[in-house]
Order: structure tokens, then sequence, then C-alpha cells
């Protein structure tokens, strides 16, 4: 094995979600690092097609957590009642952002380029292909997030469960309104 390969590896076999983040503040420009290192990820369509949102506000954070709360209830208020206890059990994988210091937020657009080449002749196929690659897309972005952290000693989760809120996390964002989430990806040191 190559050296390169072998630290590749070590870096793969460090990198572990974490779950309970500390309170420690991150050292300045670590997260213009890691951004500018996700930069450098795969993405169909090209880069002007993605970003990354930075929250650093413990205030926002928790307002991006009572969200997702909020949601599993609703949710869980519409199950049946032997399920519902068992989904908001689940549900607390969804929340484990909420301690750390600074969320990466990855989020994309789907891009125009079909709709705009074939306007009324698009088929639902094209449409949902474009989306998909977006999707995939914005997942490669968000593991070279996780890689780039982990070499610079910062820990984090890739998480999707907070995206049940979505809708009400790109309004507290104000992000524009064609741009999705990717991912939360909280960052920090564990406990
Ligand atoms: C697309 C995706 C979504 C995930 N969403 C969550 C989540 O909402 N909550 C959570 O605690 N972990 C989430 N994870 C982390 C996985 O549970 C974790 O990566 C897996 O258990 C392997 O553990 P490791 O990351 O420590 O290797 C997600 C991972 C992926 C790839």
């Amino acid at each position: 094995m190559s050296e390169k390969s072998q630290f590749l590896k070590e870096l793969f076999q460090e990198r572990r979600s974490c779950r309970n983040f500390s309170k420690r503040a991150l050292p300045s420009n670590i997260v213009e690092q890691i951004i500018s290192m996700a930069k450098l990820s795969p993405f169909a369509g090209g880069r002007k097609n993605w970003g990354v949102e930075v929250v650093n506000s413990s205030e926002t954070i928790s307002k991006i957590a009572v969200a997702v709360e909020e949601r599993l209830n609703a949710s869980a208020a519409l199950m049946e009642r032997e399920s519902a206890p068992l989904f908001l059990e689940y549900g607390k994988s969804f929340l484990f952002f909420k301690e750390a210091p600074t969320l990466l937020i990855p989020h994309f657009r789907v891009s125009p380029t079909m709709r705009a080449l074939l306007r009324d002749r698009v088929t639902e196929e094209l449409l949902q292909w474009e989306r998909e690659n977006a999707v995939k897309s914005i997942s490669a972005v968000t593991t070279f997030i996780l890689l780039a952290a982990e070499s610079l000693g910062v820990e984090s989760c890739y998480m999707t469960g907070p995206l049940i809120a979505s809708d009400t996390i790109a309004q507290i964002l104000q992000l524009p309104k064609e741009r999705e989430i990717g991912a939360l990806v909280p960052i920090g040191y564990c406990k």
C-alpha cells in the first residue's frame, strides 16, 4: 500500500460519527479550511449549484432543534398509538446536533438545464434524473466535509434525520427558495 493510501485508510478508519458534542469552541478559520477542501468535491452540473451555510449562533441552532422536535411530535401524532413511542425514540437520533458549536449545512439547487432545453417537452424521467444528480452530488460534498474535518482534528456527524423539518430549517436560514438542504453536519469535539 502506498503512503498516500495508507494515510487515507487511517483517516477513513479514524472518522467516526460524534453524537455528544462538548461546548469547546472551534479554532478560528477551521470552518474556512473545511469548506475550501469540500470545494474540491465532484459535483454534477458545476459548483455554482451548491454551497455550505455555516451556523455558529447557538440561538439559531436551538431554533432548528425546536423545529425538528415539533415536526417529530407532529409526525408521531399521525401514527398508530403503539408506533409513536418507537418513532419518537428513533427521532432522538435526529437531535444530536443541538449541542455542537457549529453546523455546516450543505445545500443545492436542481439544475434548470433540462427544463430550459426541452421546455414543455421535458419528461418526469429527465427531471428526476437531474434531481438525483444533484442529490448524489451534495452527498459527495458532505462526505468531503466529514473527511476534511477529520483531517483537521475536528469531529462531525452526517445527519439527514433533522431534514424531516427541512422546509422550516430553510426558512430559519433564509435560504433562497430553489435551494434544498442536503444534510446537517454538526462539527466540534466529542465530550
Ligand atoms: C445519509 C446519512 C444520514 C445520516 N443521518 C443521521 C442522523 O440523522 N442521525 C445520526 O445520529 N446519524 C446519522 N447518520 C450517521 C450514521 O448513523 C453513521 O454514519 C453510521 O452509523 C456509521 O457510523 P460512523 O459514522 O461512526 O462510522 C447518517 C449517515 C448518512 C450517510
